[in-house]
């Protein structure tokens, strides 16, 4: 699969540790972030990726701050971004089964090594389930659009 990971000062230790992760089990991948200490604004690095991961360029984005949270909140401000920010298994594969979420925002401040592979590993091996979920996807893209949200029920 092709993925790019985007991190910013906080994340990219992190970062840098999945990449290497999914490098070994065969995945092509990019980084993007500071090569050094030097600080990286999230909404920086997190805007860039993202537009990339929507236009096609990358099939995932895998997008690493301390929290999970700041990327997850910009990534989420392009078109056709689905960032999903998650602690554990779990939420990755819910993120990906029921939102068909495209980015994965990790904390590289919230959870350890061993946590992140496995939240990383949920992420890229959990299929969209489609069907109702299908139809609710779509009603995001909506929202995108400036559309849908007027009934409640
Ligand atoms: C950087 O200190 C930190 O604010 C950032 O990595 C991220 O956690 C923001 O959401």
């Amino acid at each position: 699969m092709k993925v790019i990971v985007a991190f910013d000062h906080a994340g990219r230790e992190a970062g840098r540790f999945l990449a290497e992760e999914m490098r070994r089990e065969g995945h092509e991948v990019e980084c993007v972030g500071p090569e050094d200490e030097a600080e990286a604004d999230y909404p920086d690095v997190g805007a860039a990726a993202a537009r990339r991961v929507a236009a096609g360029e990358f099939e995932r984005g895998v997008f690493v701050c301390g929290s999970g949270l700041g990327m997850a909140i910009v990534a989420n401000k392009v078109q056709g971004i689905r960032a999903a920010a998650c602690a554990n298994e779990y939420m990755a594969e819910m993120a990906r089964r029921h939102n068909d979420a495209n980015v994965l925002c990790i904390g590289g401040r919230v959870v350890g090594e061993g946590l992140a592979v496995a939240i990383l590993r949920a992420f890229l091996r959990s299929e969209f389930d489609g069907g109702r979920h299908a139809r609710r996807v779509a009603k995001i893209a909506n929202v995108e659009g400036g559309r849908g949200g007027d009934v409640c029920r």
